[in-house]
């Protein structure tokens, strides 16, 4: 017989058709009546994958009393009620370390494309325009200092690569790390007065919800950029959108927004951001491999084996 499970979202389809042949799966994202769904399973289901875009709350988690594995596709896992999981005693995994590389690869793309304007300089070119003029002159990447808001996995992996670049390097986050020589300020403010790239990789939820405020978007500057692949929470989207149309911002690479995948229609009109559908780690071969790490989750937790990736 297979074992019941609860899929809370949509994920990676190959992932998907998997589980759903694997165990007797139940897509509550799309049922009809999800609390006769939720109701019909509460005395069975003791594990459930959720997504970023569908993920779980502790009322959720309330009527699934023999609930004990949140199985989640994604490394942040701010649509999960983590505070409710703990009190529930139910385990949460997530997705690590195999989508850090193809996160930070996005977040030196969008950093480049926004400061270089890439996407402009592909639009000048298809509209006509360079037989009519050359493109106007952008800023330069090298010598300037970039700021990295979060320096865990992925903010590690964009400093690595934006050594390259030949920039300097600073970051915040709650804790200075003992291994970094960059200077570390513990307010996201200091790092943008001195930074000319600010790039976002800290998680998302409560505890970073509009860390990346009016002022610290103003203190980047005219002639700075913002990059966001982290979550859209931590940005203050509203003043974001005003620096960006009044100047005080430069430019800014974007692909994660508060309200996704609604974007407010004003950035639509910018020339000087350039927007992402939140694809940092949307690629075949990284989907398959977060994909996998729900599958040796769940299947840990059926084995009754320690899970592969608890947070
Ligand atoms: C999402 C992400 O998982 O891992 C994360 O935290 O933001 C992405 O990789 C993506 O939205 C998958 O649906």
């Amino acid at each position: 017989m297979k074992q019941p499970l609860i899929i809370t979202g949509p994920m990676y389809p190959p992932t998907l058709a998997e589980l759903e042949q694997t165990y007797d799966a139940h897509r509550l994202w799309t049922a009809p009546d999800k609390e006769a769904l939720l109701a019909s399973m509460a005395d069975k289901v003791t594990a459930v994958a959720s997504s970023n875009s569908g993920g779980i709350n502790g009322a959720t988690m309330a009527r699934l009393p023999r609930l004990k594995t949140i199985a989640h596709f994604g490394v942040g896992y701010d649509t999960v009620d983590v505070a409710a999981a703990k009190k529930g005693n139910i385990a949460v995994t997530n997705t690590p370390d195999v989508l850090t590389d193809e996160v930070a690869d996005l977040a030196i793309g969008l950093m480049l494309a926004a400061v270089r304007r890439i996407p402009q300089g592909d639009k000048y070119v298809r509209e006509g325009k360079w037989l009519k003029g050359a493109m106007a002159l952008t800023e330069s990447v090298q010598g300037k200092t970039v700021g990295i808001v979060g320096m865990g996995r992925i903010g590690r992996a964009i400093a690595r690569r934006a050594e390259a670049f030949g920039v300097k390097l600073a970051y915040q986050g709650p804790n200075r790390k003992a291994d970094l020589s960059w200077p570390y300020y513990a307010d996201p403010l200091e790092l943008a007065k001195n930074s000319d790239i600010l790039i976002v990789a800290c998680p998302g939820g409560d505890s970073t919800k509009g860390l990346v405020s009016r002022a610290v978007i103003e203190a980047i500057g005219p002639k700075g950029t913002l990059v966001n692949i982290a979550r859209g929470t931590v940005v203050d989207e509203p003043a974001l959108l005003e620096a960006l149309q009044g100047g005080k911002l430069g430019t800014a690479g974007l692909d994660v927004f508060a309200d996704e995948p609604r974007v407010p229609e004003a950035f639509f009109a910018l020339e000087n951001v350039v927007l992402q559908p939140h694809v940092a780690s949307a690629t075949h071969q990284t989907r398959k491999a977060m994909g996998q790490l729900v599958i040796d989750n769940l299947a840990a937790h059926f084995a009754g084996k320690p899970l592969v990736t608890p947070i």
